[in-house]
């Protein structure tokens, strides 16, 4: 039966990350897989994790099944993480959550609904977007579109291009918008500009479908929760894929959750019974330890240490991006890098070509996808000066 599989090729972010770990240069600097690195280049455990996971294990006193649903401390704390305290569309009771394994199981959970209730919806993504965002919406089955994203020339958001794409859709149409740190580019949408979408999405009747995985780090947990909390806030319908993998720290242990906002608590249940038969077909349960490491964390005087923790990793992140551009500038006087200081989360756009990018792998260990998307959280004070010659050599 399988022998007429071909061999594919590895996951453009997983394989780099496998390819990092078989170079033995010490010289090597990872900025593939988007996981938040410190000063020694380690992606440690987070102090309020570990108090929150030895308090899980000391008071756990069964491992029987939870729910398709998953924890129901963690949803109630996640909702109001991203919707903030008292938001009004959690008082009404239009919005149910459900853990889900990762910010992807989320992303696939909200497909699968999408598809449950529109089979022939089709999904807008940013162009460029997330690689595995692609194979996370369309093995659901759903049609995938792109609108453009990003102004190369600038390095920001192509925002009237976008807004005449998104202008001419089909209503019930369903947008992908990333609430911050976009990933890849780093560029964001402002303020002013989520207003102008909301209108948008209102006058032509599309779904948002919200990707926030880097709440925290980017400008702060509120900042980049602006916008699913103003699109909950205003619209009828919405849903927005959560993870906890970056800001938890909490990668392997795969927590993230799914909101959805409908226009009544009736339709609210509704949509949960689909979701929760959903996450039964697909994986059952979703794994309870990280989700019950958040729930901990969120519900106690954790949160404090743990928001103070996040703080310092976007401090370092923002001062990463001055040094970065600082350094670059340096050796690259000809061309402009000071797009990475005005980007925010993990991530930005180099700007260079895949030859590029191949010659900074192959001729000076610096790993970072084709499309020249870098970590910048993989950087060190230590060893900028090493990267930014390495992009000028390698530019020419
Ligand atoms: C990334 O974009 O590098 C991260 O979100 C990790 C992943 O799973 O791709």
């Amino acid at each position: 039966m399988f022998e007429h599989l071909d061999l594919l090729a590895p996951d453009p972010i997983l394989g780099l990350m496998a390819a990092f770990r078989a170079d033995s240069d010490p010289r090597k600097v990872d900025l593939g897989v988007g996981v938040y690195r410190d000063e020694g280049g380690e992606t440690p455990v987070m102090q309020a994790v570990r108090a929150a996971e030895r308090d899980v294990l000391e008071h756990q006193t069964t491992k029987t099944y939870v729910a398709p649903a998953g924890n129901a401390a963690f949803n109630e704390a996640v909702g109001r993480l991203v919707l903030g305290e008292g938001h009004a569309a959690l008082s009404g009771g239009r919005v149910r959550v459900v853990q889900a394994p990762g910010g992807c199981g989320a992303l696939r959970l909200g497909a699968e609904l999408i598809r449950a209730a529109a089979p022939n919806a089709v999904v807008y993504v940013s162009s460029p977007t997330w690689a595995n965002h692609v194979p996370l919406l369309s093995g659901s089955g759903l049609v995938l579109e792109r609108y453009p994203y990003f102004d190369s020339a600038t390095g920001g958001v192509a925002f009237d291009a976008m807004m005449g794409a998104l202008d001419v859709l089909p209503p019930r149409s369903v947008v992908l918008l990333h609430a911050s740190c976009h990933n890849p580019t780093g560029a964001d949408l402002g303020e002013d500009q989520w207003r102008q979408v909301l209108s948008l999405i209102r006058r032509r009747g599309l779904l948002p479908f919200v990707d926030i995985a880097y709440q925290g780090l980017g400008g702060g947990l509120a900042e980049d929760a602006f916008a699913p909390r103003l699109l909950c806030a205003e619209l009828p319908e919405a849903l927005v894929a959560v993870s906890c993998s970056k800001n938890f720290g909490l990668y392997r242990e795969r927590v993230g959750a799914l909101l959805s906002l409908s226009q009544t608590g009736a339709q609210a249940d509704a949509a949960l019974s689909h979701l929760v038969r959903i996450a039964r077909g697909l994986y059952s349960m979703p794994p309870d330890h990280g989700a019950a490491i958040v729930a901990r964390i969120l519900g106690s005087g954790l949160r404090e240490q743990w928001e103070r923790e996040l703080a310092a990793m976007r401090g370092r992140i923002l001062a990463l991006r001055a040094e970065a551009a600082r350094a670059l500038a340096a050796v690259c006087p000809h061309r402009d890098f000071g797009h990475i200081v005005r980007q925010r989360g993990m991530f930005s756009y180099l700007g260079i070509d895949k030859d590029a990018v191949r010659r900074l792998r192959e001729q000076h260990h610096v790993y970072m996808t084709d499309d020249s998307r870098i970590n910048i959280a993989g950087l060190r004070h230590e060893n900028i000066a090493y990267f930014a010659a390495a992009v000028a050599k390698a530019i020419g």
